[in-house]
């Protein structure tokens, strides 16, 4: 279809009731769970298949998040739908620079900024929903207004665009592009990467709520929080991650440093499900945060207790493993007596 568009130069009817058939065919054919939708995605990324699959997957995750947000039906369609076409203006605007295999530079990937706007006037005069228009013009606009085409603050932006600027974020970070040579960092890491770019693409509430409801389908319940790792605050404040909380996006923290990067000799707990104020706005990589974490305990000598702890956890995991572990089955000349 994709490559019928690009030689037409034209979406029509046809490509359009493809899509819906193909959305509803989903909806309706299975009982999916929000899981199986996430099952589908499609991860084998040939050299020729990959935009048909960027665009399928981008789809399903709105599909996925539309039906736990209990929309109606027909906007979870439309939404899909302005999913699977968002990036439908790259087959018209420069297919070879998206297709090139050679780094591009800044200015020879502009024609590629094209595409939302060149989506858009493909979708002008076909039956679909503003909505559906709107999230193609507009899946590239940023929290910074760093974004394009820029034509709306964006605060005034619909939600739906913002929704697919997130799903198109981490369908890029997480997944394989084999013939790029790129393995993908997986949901996880892609998961933890949007949070960073909070304030700067995304902007925190809607990301939060994204994450709440799909990390856990996303990553199949792998939590992108490790034990004492250390994240920054909103307030500039580094802390470590104690526990985990009421939902993925408010866990317990300690705070260690203070916004004036002032290592605290009275660290404190903070529960981020009843402190709304203090939102999580980076995770560091795991062996900056160790290397560090070692260093402010050592700062404020508490690098012993926190070696105990550490060792008593150890060992309470232990046992609880040994616990677990069945009791053998007795043996035959046992069973025969
Ligand atoms: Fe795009
Ligand atoms: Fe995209």
């Amino acid at each position: 279809m994709f490559r019928d568009i690009r030689d037409n130069k034209q979406v029509n009817r046809d490509h359009l009731s493809f899509c819906i058939q193909f959305i509803e065919d989903l909806l309706s054919k299975t009982k999916f769970t929000r899981l199986s939708y996430i099952n589908l995605l499609n991860t084998t990324q040939e050299e020729d298949d990959w935009f048909v699959n960027h665009n399928v997957n981008v789809a399903l995750m709105i599909m996925a998040y539309s039906i736990l947000q209990r929309l109606p039906h027909k906007e979870i369609v439309d939404n899909a739908l302005s999913g699977m076409l968002h990036d439908v203006g790259q087959t018209v605007s420069a297919w070879e620079l998206l297709m090139s295999k050679d780094e591009l530079s800044r200015e020879e990937a502009l024609p590629l900024r094209m595409h939302p706007h060149k989506g858009y006037e493909l979708m002008k005069a076909l039956p679909v929903s503003d909505q559906v228009k709107q999230g193609i013009l507009f899946h590239h606009e940023r929290y910074d207004e760093n974004g394009y085409p820029t034509t709306l603050p964006y605060n005034r932006l619909p939600l739906l665009p913002k929704i697919i600027a997130i799903v198109d974020f981490l369908e890029a970070v997480a997944l394989p592009r084999p013939y790029k040579h790129d393995k993908g960092l997986g949901m996880t890491q892609a998961l933890a990467k949007s949070i960073e770019e909070t304030s700067r693409a995304f902007e925190y509430e809607i990301l939060s709520r994204f994450i709440r409801f799909m990390g856990p389908f996303l990553t199949k319940g792998e939590i992108f929080y490790q034990k004492n790792q250390l994240v920054k605050t909103n307030f500039g404040e580094m802390a470590r991650f104690t526990a985990f909380g009421n939902t993925w996006m408010t866990p317990e923290i300690e705070i260690l440093v203070d916004e004036k990067n002032r290592t605290l000799k009275r660290p404190f707990k903070v529960n981020l499900g009843n402190d709304f104020s203090r939102q999580i706005v980076q995770i560091l990589p795991k062996e900056k945060s160790e290397q560090q974490l070692v260093f402010i305990l050592r700062e404020t000598g508490r690098y012993e207790e926190y070696m105990k702890e550490l060792e008593a956890e150890k060992k309470a995991l232990e046992k609880a493993q040994k616990a677990s572990q069945p009791t053998p089955a007795p043996s035959n000349e046992q069973k025969s007596h």
